[in-house]
């Protein structure tokens, strides 16, 4: 059975709540903005293409129950709406580029009936589901491909290290970086994937984990403190992750310790990629240094499930992703379009605009 974590039909919005994974599934429905909003900075959903997926469908479900009068309501109801989504979390860039998109139809429509104009965008927001699976496993293919003509394998294929959750429960399905695991597998040139427990928040072990188990993928389970010794000891083919904002340069945001495992990979020699749709990416930031980086409450560092393990008394800094340079993306960044250097990608910026 493929897994199911965004279950949508027209005008009717369920989402499997991730903060009772890998224990227990439950749909919650998302009725409205206000809804979708929560969800996302409760992070009952996350994942930067899931959180633009769930806001803009939170978003047509409210519009589609709403009548309006006229455009200049639609417009203004449209706007207030997109833009309240974007300020759920900061740091991925995807829900910011589609309330950009979105408005932007409205405005530079030339349409005068607000019924169809109305159903126009609600239209666009349901073709994202499509769009976003379509994306990854065309991204998924393509580095595959590349890892087969770049990167070292064992008798048995090659051997994978992924780095926090960026499969079915980040995005509309199949997933990016755990795309790439899907696409080897699939090929039968997947030896193995580790994937990093991703402390804090444990997203590699709660989800990640739960997604392996249930595609029945050769996997194992470290801890992030692990990857240097991994490295060492094991051959580790590639390195495989996804992004939440990729700036012009070809740096790339992603979760907390991205960073240090691809210093970890350019010490090894071990290939780096970066696994980021278009809509990942970012055409006005031009580098790492203005991204802005979400910092989350010190309990998610001192406490694990409910129970306090640190000292009471301790300061917390707890920022929810870092940025790695483009130099140390050795492997390349994998998108719908293709393979590219990460100095390359300011190339795709031109070619799809706010995707
Ligand atoms: O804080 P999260 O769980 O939303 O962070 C998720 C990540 O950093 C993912 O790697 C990224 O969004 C890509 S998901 C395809």
């Amino acid at each position: 059975m493929t897994l199911e974590a965004i279950k949508y039909h027209a005008g009717s919005l369920q989402i499997l709540d991730q903060l009772l994974l890998p224990h227990k599934s439950h749909f919650v429905d998302i009725r409205c903005v206000e809804d979708g909003w929560k969800a996302i900075k409760t992070m009952q959903v996350r994942g930067a293409p899931a959180i633009a997926i769930v806001g803009c469908l939170s978003f047509a479900v409210e519009l589609k129950k709403k009548k309006f009068e006229t455009i200049q309501e639609l417009t203004e109801f449209s706007n207030k709406s997109l833009n309240y989504l974007v300020t759920a979390r900061p740091t991925a860039v995807n829900m910011s580029k589609s309330a950009k998109m979105l408005s932007a139809m409205l405005s530079s429509s030339k349409c005068d009936d607000v019924e169809e104009l109305k159903q126009g965008i609600i239209d666009h927001i349901e073709d994202m589901l499509d769009k976003d699976i379509q994306d990854n496993k065309d991204l998924s293919n393509y580095a595959a491909e590349h890892i087969q003509s770049t990167c070292n394998k064992s008798n048995d294929g090659y051997t994978i290290l992924t780095h926090c959750n960026t499969g079915f429960l980040a995005t509309a399905g199949y997933g990016t970086a755990l795309g790439v695991v899907r696409s080897l597998h699939k090929e039968g040139l997947l030896d193995h994937v580790y994937c990093t427990e991703t402390r804090p928040y444990n997203q590699g072990a709660r989800l990640t984990a739960y997604e392996l188990v249930h595609d029945e993928l050769p996997s194992t389970l470290i801890a992030d403190s692990m990857v240097a010794v991994l490295m060492k000891t094991r051959k580790i083919s590639a390195v495989v992750v996804g992004a939440d904002r990729v700036a012009v340069n070809g740096d790339v945001a992603n979760k907390i310790g991205t960073y240090q495992i691809a210093v970890l990979a350019k010490h090894h020699n071990v290939p780096f990629y970066v696994a980021a749709p278009v809509t990942c990416h970012d055409d006005i930031i031009q580098d790492g240094n203005d991204i802005t980086i979400e910092e989350r409450p010190a309990d998610e560092l001192t406490m694990v499930s409910g129970v306090r393990v640190a000292a009471k008394g301790i300061n917390c800094w707890n920022p929810a992703f870092d940025v790695t340079p483009a130099k140390l993306i050795t492997g390349g960044i994998a998108t719908e379009l293709g393979v590219f250097a990460a100095d390359e990608v300011k190339q795709l910026k031109n070619q799809v605009k706010n995707g």
